[in-house]
C-alpha cells in the first residue's frame, strides 16, 4: 500500500512526525509532498531535521501569496505529482491552504482522500481554516477525527459514515517529545534569563488578529502591560504585519524572540506560568503541559481545554486580566488520546484501502462505514 501525505505549513509538519514513524513500523510505503506554503527554515527545516521527518520526495516550491493564487498554483502542481506516484490514499492534514489544494486535487483525480484533524469546527467562516476544514471534509472519503466533539460536529453535518475517531496525532508527538527533554531545556532562561514560571509565552499570527491595525495594536498594548514578562515568538506574518502597521513589538513587559523549533517551544511552554495566542495546536499543547492558556480569538476549536478550565477565550481587551488569573483546579481528563494515534490512522488506512490506485468506489471506499471510535 502507498500513502501520499500532502504538507505545507509548520503545524503540519508535526503531525507529519508521528504519521511517518508509524508507516514506518508498518512497512508502509510513504510519499511525503511538500508544497513550500512555509519556506523560511525555522518554519520548516528544522521540523523536519527536528522530529527526524524523511525529506520531502517532492517539493512543489509554491510561496506565498493570495490564499487563491497560493491554492490554485498548488494545484496545478500536486496534479501531476499525485497522477505521478499513484497511491492508494491521498492523506491530508489540518485546514491550511495547502490542505484544500491537495484534497480538491486528489478527489478530482479520483484518488481516495482521507483528512486527518477532521470535525474541528470553529464556526467563524471569516477564518480561511474554517472554509479549509469544511471544504475538505466534505470532499473527503475518510475522516479521521481527533476526539468526539469533531465526529459530532461531522454526524451534524451528514458525514458520520465515513468518520472515525483516532485521537489527536499532535498528543503523540508531544509525549515523545517531552519524554526525551532535559529539565533545563527552556532556551527562554538561556536567552532572556527569565527563570521558569516568571514568564508568560505569547504568539500572535492569526489574520484576524494581525491584518487590521487597530487589532493588533490593542493586542501588542496588551502584551506590553501584563504584570511579568511576557516572551512573543514571533512568527513572519507578525512581523511582516507590525511592520506594515508602523507597529513596534518589543516593548513594556514583551520581549521578541523569534520562532522556536518544536522541542524548544514544548519546553518553554512547559516552563512558563501561562501561555497566550491565537494558535490551535498551542492551545492543546498547553492543556497537555498544564500549563494556563489565554487564547486572543472570539471561538475555539479544541473546546475541551476551555471546558476543562485550563484555557479561556478573550477579547484584546481582557487579554491582561486573563494572563493573570490563578491556576485552575487539576485535571486527569484526557480528551486527547493515549498517544497512539498515527498507528490507528495508519492502521485505518490500510484496512481501508480498496486495492486498486485510483478505483474511487461508490460509496467511496466500497464499505459501509458507520461511525466507529478506536479510543
Ligand atoms: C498558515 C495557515 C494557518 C496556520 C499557520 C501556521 C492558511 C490559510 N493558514 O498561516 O492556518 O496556523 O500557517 O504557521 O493556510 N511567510 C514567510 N515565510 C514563510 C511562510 C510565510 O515569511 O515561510 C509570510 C508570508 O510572506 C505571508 C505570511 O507569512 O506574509 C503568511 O503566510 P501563509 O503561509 O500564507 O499563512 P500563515 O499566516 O503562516
Amino acid at each position: 500500500m502507498k500513502i501520499l501525505s500532502v504538507v505545507g505549513a509548520r503545524p503540519q509538519f508535526v503531525k507529519l512526525s508521528p504519521i511517518a514513524h508509524a508507516c514506518e513500523r508498518a512497512g508502509i510505503e510513504h510519499i511525503i509532498v511538500h508544497t513550500g506554503q512555509h519556506y523560511d527554515p525555522l518554519l520548516s527545516d528544522v521540523f523536519f531535521e527536528d522530529l527526524k521527518i524523511p525529506a520531502p520526495d517532492e517539493h512543489l516550491g509554491v510561496g506565498s501569496g493570495s490564499h487563491g493564487k497560493q491554492t490554485g498554483d498548488m494545484m496545478g502542481r500536486l496534479d501531476d505529482v499525485i497522477t505521478a506516484h499513484d497511491p492508494d490514499w491521498v492523506l491530508v492534514y489540518g485546514d491550511t491552504n495547502s490542505t484544500l489544494a491537495a484534497a480538491v486535487s486528489a478527489v478530482k483525480l479520483h484518488y481516495p482522500l482521507a483528512h486527518l484533524e477532521a470535525g474541528l469546527r470553529s464556526f467563524n467562516r471569516a477564518m480561511p481554516e474554517e472554509i479549509n476544514r469544511v471544504l475538505t471534509d466534505h470532499a473527503a472519503d475518510l475522516l479521521l477525527a481527533p476526539t468526539d466533539v469533531a465526529a459530532d460536529h461531522l454526524a451534524a453535518e451528514g458525514l458520520a459514515d465515513r468518520t472515525v475517531v483516532v485521537g489527536d496525532v499532535m498528543t503523540d508527538v508531544l509525549m515523545n517529545e517531552v519524554a526525551a527533554l532535559d529539565d533545563d531545556a527552556s532556551p527562554i532562561t538561556e536567552k532572556l534569563g527569565f527563570e521558569p514560571d516568571s514568564y508568560s509565552l505569547a504568539t500572535i499570527h492569526r489574520a484576524e488578529n494581525t491584518d487590521s491595525p487597530e487589532r493588533l495594536k490593542t493586542i501588542i498594548d496588551s502584551l506590553q502591560s501584563v504584570d511579568h514578562p511576557v516572551v512573543i515568538l514571533a512568527h513572519p506574518r507578525l512581523v511582516a504585519k507590525a511592520g506594515q502597521h508602523g507597529i513596534t513589538l518589543e516593548g513594556g513587559s514583551l520581549h521578541v524572540l523569534e520562532s522556536l523549533p518544536y522541542p524548544q517551544l514544548l519546553a518553554s511552554a512547559r516552563s512558563a506560568r501561562g501561555i497566550i495566542t491565537d494558535s490551535g495546536g498551542l492551545q492543546k499543547e498547553a492543556f497537555l503541559l498544564r500549563t494556563p492558556c489565554t487564547t486572543v480569538r472570539p471561538q475555539t476549536e479544541w473546546v475541551e481545554t476551555v471546558e476543562l478550565g485550563w484555557n479561556v477565550l478573550v477579547e484584546p481587551s481582557g487579554l491582561v486580566a486573563a494572563a493573570t488569573r490563578p491556576r485552575p483546579a487539576e485535571t486527569d481528563e484526557t480528551p486527547y488520546g493515549d498517544g497512539q494515534a498515527a498507528d490507528r490512522v495508519v492502521s485505518v488506512l490500510r484496512d481501508r484501502a480498496t486495492g486498486k490506485s485510483g478505483d474511487r468506489l461508490d460509496p467511496p471506499l466500497g464499505l459501509p462505514l458507520s461511525r466507529e471510535s478506536f479510543r
